[in-house]
C-alpha cells in the first residue's frame, strides 16, 4: 500500500476507478438537473471567487471582474464533468483543458460552446481529454499549467497522492492549484480519510495539507464551504448511485460539510 493506503494502479484501484467511471457514464445525462437543481451544487462559484481573487493578488492593479485580457494562459480542470466550473473560468483564461475519467461526461462538455451552452458557438474547452486525472495531466508539458482546478473531484480519486504528485509536475512555479473536498475530522479517522456510506472519500485538512507539501505544494488558503446538499435528512445515508435510481429529493436535505482548498507551487 502507499502512505495513504490507496495506492494507484492498485486492482482495488482499477476497480474503484471504473465503477466511478460507470457511475458518471450513467448519471452525465441528468447530472446537471440533479447536482445544480436538485442537491444546489455550488462549486464553480467558490472556485471562480477564489481564482479572481488569486488572481488579483497575484496581479496588482488589475481589477476582479476586469477583464477581457486572460488572467491565466493554461488553465487544467481535471475531473471536469460536463464543464461547469469552465462556464466561469472561460473568460478568465486563454486555453483551457478538461480531463475527465467519464466519456459520457465528457462528451456533454464537449457539444457546449465558448458560452457553456449546448450547440453554442466555438468550443468550451481547446482540449478534452477522457483519462484519470494523473494519467491525463501527466501527458501534458511539465510545468505548463498556471491553473488547474479540481471541483467536487477528489470526492471520487482512489490515490490523492498521484493526483497531486502529477498537478505538481503540470504546474508552472507559483501556479495555483484550488480543490475542493469533503470534510473529514481531525482524529476521526487514524488515516486521515475515510469512504463514507455513500462511496466518496473525505478527508483531515491536516492530510490533504501534508500530502501537498509533500508534492512541493503550498496550502494557502483553507475555507469552509457549503458546496452540496445531500440527499435525505441525515446526511451521508444515500449514494450518488442510489439518488440517480430513486431521482427524488426527500425533505430539507442539509448542505455536507466542505472545504476549499488553494494551494500554490513552490517557486
Ligand atoms: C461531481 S463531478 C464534478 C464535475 C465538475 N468538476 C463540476 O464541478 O461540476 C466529479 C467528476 O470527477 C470525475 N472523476 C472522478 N474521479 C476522477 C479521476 N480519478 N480522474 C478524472 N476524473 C475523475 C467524474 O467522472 C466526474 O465527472
Amino acid at each position: 500500500m502507499g502512505i495513504e493506503g490507496r495506492e494507484y494502479g492498485s486492482v482495488q484501484g482499477l476497480m474503484h476507478r471504473q465503477a466511478v467511471e460507470e457511475l458518471f457514464d450513467d448519471y452525465a445525462p441528468n447530472f446537471e438537473d440533479h447536482l445544480v437543481g436538485q442537491l444546489g451544487y455550488r462549486g464553480p462559484e467558490v472556485v471562480e471567487r477564489l481564482v479572481r481573487h488569486f488572481a488579483a493578488e497575484a496581479e496588482s492593479g488589475s481589477k476582479p471582474g476586469d477583464g477581457q485580457q486572460p488572467w491565466f494562459n493554461t488553465v487544467v480542470d481535471i475531473g471536469c464533468g460536463t464543464g461547469l466550473c469552465a462556464v466561469k473560468l472561460r473568460h478568465l483564461c486563454g486555453r483551457l483543458i478538461g480531463i475527465d475519467v467519464s466519456s459520457g461526461m465528457i462528451e456533454v462538455a464537449r457539444r457546449k460552446g465558448r458560452d457553456g451552452l449546448e450547440g453554442g458557438e466555438g468550443s468550451l474547452y481547446e482540449e478534452l481529454v477522457v483519462a484519470d486525472a494523473a494519467a491525463g495531466l501527466s501527458r501534458l508539458q511539465p510545468a505548463s499549467a498556471d491553473l488547474i482546478v479540481a471541483g467536487d473531484m477528489f470526492i471520487y480519486v482512489w490515490s490523492v497522492e498521484s493526483v497531486l504528485k502529477a498537478c505538481a509536475t503540470c504546474l508552472k512555479p507559483g501556479g495555483l492549484l484550488i480543490l475542493t473536498s469533503e470534510t473529514l475530522a481531525e482524529g476521526e479517522s487514524e488515516v486521515g480519510w475515510v469512504e463514507r456510506e455513500s462511496e466518496r472519500f473525505a478527508h483531515c485538512r491536516s492530510y490533504l495539507v501534508r500530502h501537498c507539501e509533500a508534492q512541493g505544494l503550498q496550502v494557502e488558503h483553507v475555507e469552509t464551504v457549503e458546496l452540496r446538499r445531500e440527499q435525505g435528512n441525515g446526511g451521508d445515508e444515500a449514494s450518488d448511485t442510489a439518488v440517480i435510481k430513486e431521482d427524488k429529493a426527500k425533505a430539507a436535505p442539509k448542505y455536507l460539510p466542505a472545504e476549499v482548498l488553494v494551494v500554490r507551487k513552490v517557486p
